[in-house]
């Protein structure tokens, strides 16, 4: 896994099309330290005068080496440094972060940076959301769940003890740098959780993408730079194309929640924190498979091809073993502020989704499959 031979792939650019919104997403190695995309990302003066949000866990690793870069270009930095964890991502830290602008009289066009995981990036972008009623922001997302997942696609939010992501906002940042060095300091279960968002898009929209990482899972595992690269790359085009379908999420966007009806139900009865979130949402889909083929909709085959895989990339597969009751509740309350009824997503083939409503008994069913081992696979 050594550092020596790290790719060199020219730098991969996409583009989240939203119109006057539209933003780059930048993918490469070293690109913390790249002083010539950084001034081409902060073209003002104005936008020169920065904030650094992170974590006091990522923040040690990697804000120096930005901020070498951004010293070159002579930026005038301030750095916001937040308590580590989810149990953080609360309207407390987002004033921490308003506090911390409001010091420094940051002003409306100048830049946020979040530096971190998917908790720095919600609550930073949201607070650029709201500070002066909108300061442009950049993401860089260190996590593999951050980099193809939540970085993406202006979605920002903090919990409420009531209940997670209650207050946030749709918030475009402008322009996304992922910087794929950073993965190889993220521990095994955080690499593990956020395969868990990798797979779903090859359910959900992508069957060759699917096969793709059934061949590589291994490689990924290993951390393999040119297989992250690749794996990064495309999850970041498919989430774009989804976004820029459906940026609040009327529809197509929904689909991206195949896994989570069950993942959720799975956090919220835990309790936040015993299980990270992909690791629920890797069993979520299980279930989800599960029920898709219960109801003829997928074959065994298929089926049994997403369990092995979530196998494969580390996660978790058998679901708390509660009475389904428990799960129908929770799943009830996480979709309450809609119609009231739950919406599956579903498949009807490997990478093709789609979302409906199903009844309790086939859901307790599917439930009730899920919560042994894994059939013996041939
Ligand atoms: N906005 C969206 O569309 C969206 C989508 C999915 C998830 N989310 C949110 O994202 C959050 C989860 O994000 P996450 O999984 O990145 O968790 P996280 O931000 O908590 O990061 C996980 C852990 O890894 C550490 N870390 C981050 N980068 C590291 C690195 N390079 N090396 C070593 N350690 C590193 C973090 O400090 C943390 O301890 C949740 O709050 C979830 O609600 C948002
Ligand atoms: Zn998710």
């Amino acid at each position: 896994m050594g550092s020596s031979g790290l790719l060199q792939p020219a730098l991969r650019r996409l583009e989240v099309a939203l119109g006057d919104r539209s933003y780059p997403i930048h993918i490469g190695t070293r690109l913390l330290s790249d002083a010539s995309l950084w001034s081409q990302l902060l073209p003002t003066p104005a936008s020169r005068r920065l904030a650094l949000v992170t974590n006091d866990c990522v923040g040690p690793l990697y804000a120096e080496t930005l901020k070498q870069a951004l010293d070159q270009l002579g930026c005038q930095i301030t750095t916001i440094v937040l308590p580590d964890g989810e149990q953080y991502k609360t309207l407390e830290g987002f004033g921490k972060v308003i506090d911390g602008l409001m010091q420094a009289r940051m002003e409306r066009k100048s830049t946020l940076i979040a530096l971190g995981g998917g908790v720095v990036g919600d609550m930073a972008g949201f607070a650029a959301s709201c500070y002066q009623r909108g300061m442009p922001f950049i993401q860089v997302p260190t996590t593999l769940l951050a980099q193809v997942d939540s970085s993406v696609g202006g979605k920002t939010a903090v919990n409420h003890p009531l209940g997670k992501n209650m207050v946030g906002a749709f918030y475009q940042p402008q322009a996304v740098v992922i910087d794929l060095n950073t993965l190889s300091t993220l521990a095994d279960q955080e690499l593990s959780a956020g395969m868990a968002e990798v797979i779903k898009y090859g359910c959900i929209m992508d069957e060759a993408f699917f096969q793709w990482l059934e061949t590589h899972v291994d490689g990924l595992m290993s951390r393999d730079p040119e297989l992250l690269a690749q794996a990064v790359y495309r999850c970041c085009e498919l989430k774009a194309k989804v976004v820029a379908m459906d940026e609040r999420e009327a529809g197509a966007r929904a689909l991206l929640n195949f896994g989570h009806t069950f993942g959720h139900a799975i956090e919220s009865e835990m309790g936040y924190g015993q299980w990270l979130h992909g690791e629920a949402v890797g069993c979520g889909m299980r279930i989800a498979s599960q029920l898709s083929c219960q109801l003829g909709l997928i074959d065994t085959p298929t089926k049994r091809r997403i369990e092995r895989l979530i196998a494969a990339a580390g996660l978790p597969t058998q679901a708390p073993n509660w009475p389904a009751q428990i799960y129908l509740k929770a799943m009830a309350h996480d979709k309450k502020a809609e119609s009231g009824e739950i919406r599956y997503v579903l498949l009807q083939a490997m990478g093709k989704a789609f979302v409906r409503p199903v009844d309790d008994q086939a859901v307790s069913q599917a439930l009730k499959a899920s919560q042994g081992p894994l059939e013996q696979q041939a």
